[in-house]
């Protein structure tokens, strides 16, 4: 497995291989990785010739106050893992490289309508920032398919729009979202919880299970929202910041439930959010 830094190494080596005829397919992360991210690269390895999985913590799609310095930072044990599940590149660029003017440089503008709703709304900039990382990532990388996960469900439509919009020319596969047995959706930020905090969270899974029998049984979304927010501080949540029944192409909030609609929820442990979605008429 190649290790590269550089990013015009790893523009030369994928070239190398589609002049052999193979085809790319990739995975985007920022390292710390988990078996949601591991189904991801399996995604990946199953539809392509030859898998780039890169690890880079990107500065410009975290805010003020969030946990750019914190995040955590387990390279050794990331290639451990990708190296078992036979990944041909890891791209593990610098911030100078990635970014050689920054704080300034040119940025790629995510779609307004789909970013000013849940996540955007209250992380403003982010994902401007995970928009211009992808590009830039995915001109690097020239993959022909390029795995995301459902589990950032407003990142995987913000980037499905960027490549139909701008007229990339890479596949955008979903994985499915990876859960614990208990239902909580995996996620670097679950490491932060206590062991209090720990044994909420999964009443997070539970409450959107709870809200899509609901509105199954046809009650109304707004209803159900407030139901549900109630739900989660009863159960132990410190807030929510939100819990919606929105349209899958939109992700603008929806009356009524429909095949293609899907509840997006974020709702805080301390200081740790927690993000999870579930499809109301199962996944599309
Ligand atoms: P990161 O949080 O490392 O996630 C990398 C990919 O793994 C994303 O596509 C994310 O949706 C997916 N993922 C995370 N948890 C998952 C789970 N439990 N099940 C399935 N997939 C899961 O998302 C980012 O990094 C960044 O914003 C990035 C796209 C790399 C741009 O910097």
């Amino acid at each position: 497995m190649n290790i590269i830094a550089a990013p015009e190494l790893m523009r030369q080596q994928v070239r190398q291989w589609r002049q052999a005829g193979q085809c790319i397919g990739f995975v985007p992360t920022m390292g710390n990785l988990h078996a949601g991210h591991l189904s991801l690269v399996e995604r990946a390895r199953a539809q392509a010739d030859r898998v780039v999985v890169s690890i880079f913590v990107n500065p410009l799609q975290f805010g003020p106050g969030e946990d750019y310095e914190r995040y955590p930072r387990t390279f050794s044990a990331d290639i451990a893992q990708l190296q078992a599940l036979d990944v041909d590149a890891v791209f593990h660029p610098q911030v100078a490289d990635m970014y050689p003017q920054w704080p300034q440089g040119t940025r790629v503008q995510a779609h307004p309508d789909l970013a000013k709703y849940w996540e955007g709304a209250r992380r403003p900039g982010h994902f401007d920032g995970v928009v211009t990382v992808v590009s830039k990532l995915f001109h690097i990388v020239e993959p022909d398919v390029a795995v995301f996960g459902q589990k950032d469900f407003q990142q995987l439509r913000l980037i499905e729009a960027m490549v139909e919009e701008l007229n990339m020319p890479v596949r955008i596969v979903r994985g499915a979202i990876v859960r614990e047995a208990d239902g909580l959706a995996m996620s670097s930020r679950n490491q932060y919880l206590t062991p209090d905090q720990r044994a909420v969270a999964p009443q997070l899974y539970a409450t959107l299970q709870w809200a899509r029998q609901a509105l199954l049984a046809g009650q109304r979304a707004d209803a159900v929202g407030k139901a549900a927010t109630q739900r989660l501080l009863d159960k132990g949540f410190d807030s929510v910041d939100y819990f919606a029944l929105t349209d899958h192409k939109t992700l603008q909030p929806v009356d009524k439930a429909h095949d293609q609609s899907i509840l997006l929820a974020a709702a805080r442990l301390g200081d740790t959010r927690l993000l999870d979605n579930l499809f109301v008429g199962g996944s599309p």
